[in-house]
């Protein structure tokens, strides 16, 4: 139950003062009834809620997989940097989403962006053990013993025993490696940390997977799009 013009501008239909007016002229008709007050509360998932003719989709939450680029920073609002939120759609900015955990700015890859608190939170908590999946490149030639160190448990600077990860070794020479790094907990800085444990650097880092899903190769840096139904399912059934 919501407010209706709380409910339209949440499509996008305009701001709350645009619906004002829009609403006061007989545009908007619920169940067939034109409606003037644009603070009538509305159960607008039972309700049949019409704009100038055209009946209303309604939903509450949006879920969005973006292929962050380098250089914006996994926040709402900031005022010197560009944020995830500035690449979304005015229609989809409307919803209020926000990142589902963060990556570092100069991190590229799969990034969720939603607006529902409880799965947010699920996909975050470290109890649910989700799996975050990186491919990184390395500054230095990797030992194949690293993938032993990783399994047991890296300790980083601050003295925190990460929990076993799985580190996959794609090549590695004297002049760097690329590997895939499967984690389930989300430290601030967590993957560089880990690598700076063994005295190597990250040069570049991508999430590759989150929760089941798999960063969608259609998507350019910068680009994304709403989950698909299938995909939704896959992270509600953790
Ligand atoms: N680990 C990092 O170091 N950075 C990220 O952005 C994500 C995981």
């Amino acid at each position: 139950m919501e407010r209706l013009d709380k409910i339209l501008s949440n499509l996008g239909y305009g701001s709350r003062k645009e619906l004002k007016g829009i609403i006061k002229k007989g545009n908007v008709k619920i169940d067939g009834v034109i409606v003037k007050d644009n603070g009538k509360i509305v159960d607008a998932e039972k309700s049949i809620i019409k704009i100038n003719g055209e009946q209303i989709f309604y939903r509450e939450f949006i879920y969005l997989i973006m292929n962050k680029p380098d250089g914006v920073i996994s926040a709402t609002r900031d005022s010197r940097e560009e944020t995830v939120i500035d690449l979304l759609h005015p229609d989809h900015q409307a919803f209020d989403p926000f990142p589902v955990g963060r990556l570092d700015k100069d991190t590229v890859g799969l990034l969720l962006l939603t607006n529902d608190g409880e799965l947010n939170h699920k996909l975050i908590a470290p109890k649910w053990h989700v799996d975050k999946v990186y491919f990184a490149r390395i500054d230095k030639k990797i030992p194949d013993s690293a993938v032993e160190d990783f399994e047991k448990g890296i300790t980083i600077d601050d003295g925190y025993l990460c929990k076993p990860a799985k580190l996959e070794i794609m090549s590695a020479t004297e002049d760097g490696s690329e590997i895939k790094l499967t984690i389930q907990e989300g430290k601030f800085h967590q993957v560089k940390r880990m690598f700076e444990a063994i005295d190597t650097q990250v040069t570049y880092l991508q999430r590759i997977e989150f929760g089941g899903l798999t960063l969608d190769s259609e998507l350019e840096e910068g680009e994304y799009r709403e989950l698909t139904d299938e995909e939704l399912a896959i992270l509600k059934s953790i």
